[in-house]
């Protein structure tokens, strides 16, 4: 059994059925881009495969797996809404209980919701990949997934954008990291022009 059907098995066991569809989408999004922008293959499958490992674990679980994550991390996501832990959660607790220790899929695990400046290919393929799965109930997903494969930069800004959006005249602050994303792939577009 390779290394992505074993997770593929443990992940079924673990995650809701709605979630384990989502998560295998991911995982086949990731792959395409991982084609398409030369990234590891099989890793692209598995980080995306495994991106939300803790989205569905209570409140104690995530905070407790956060409270693992190294300083920098923990300072970053404490206190910002619990919905976001899942991600630096998911890389605590893979490396825990599944014996991963590859930094390409944990990171890509741990921003897959916030992005954060100078994201690596394989962070961008897992955060877009994400947005662009194929149960997304986007009126234009298949123009996102196809732009997806055109420019990547573009839909991660879109993926910015949304969640900027989303969280405008609400009290809930958008993470820190995803405005940092968002300014980050601005830049230098707007430099050039
Ligand atoms: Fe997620
Ligand atoms: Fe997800």
């Amino acid at each position: 059994m390779s290394d992505y059907e074993f997770y593929k098995d443990r992940s079924k066991k673990i995650l809701s059925e709605k979630r384990f569809i989502h998560s295998v989408n991911v995982s086949v999004a990731s792959e395409k881009l991982a084609v398409r922008y030369e990234a590891d293959v099989d890793k692209a499958k598995i980080a995306g495969l495994l991106h939300d490992i803790c989205k569905e674990m209570n409140e104690e679980t995530l905070t407790k797996l956060l409270s693992e994550a190294d300083f920098e991390i923990f300072n970053a996501f404490k206190g910002y809404p619990l919905k976001l832990y899942h991600g630096p959660a998911g890389a605590v607790y893979l490396q825990k209980e599944f014996g991963i220790d590859d930094k390409e899929i944990l990171n890509a695990v741990c921003f897959h919701t916030t992005g954060h400046a100078n994201m690596t290919t394989m962070e961008k393929i897992v955060f877009v990949a994400d947005y662009i799965s194929e149960e997304r109930p986007f009126d234009n997903l298949s123009e996102l997934q196809a732009l997806a494969l055109k420019n990547i930069d573009l839909v991660v800004l879109k993926k910015c954008e949304t969640t900027i959006e989303k969280f405008k005249g609400t009290t809930i602050p958008v993470h820190p990291y995803t405005l940092d994303t968002y300014n980050d792939i601005k830049r230098p577009a707007t430099k050039s022009q």
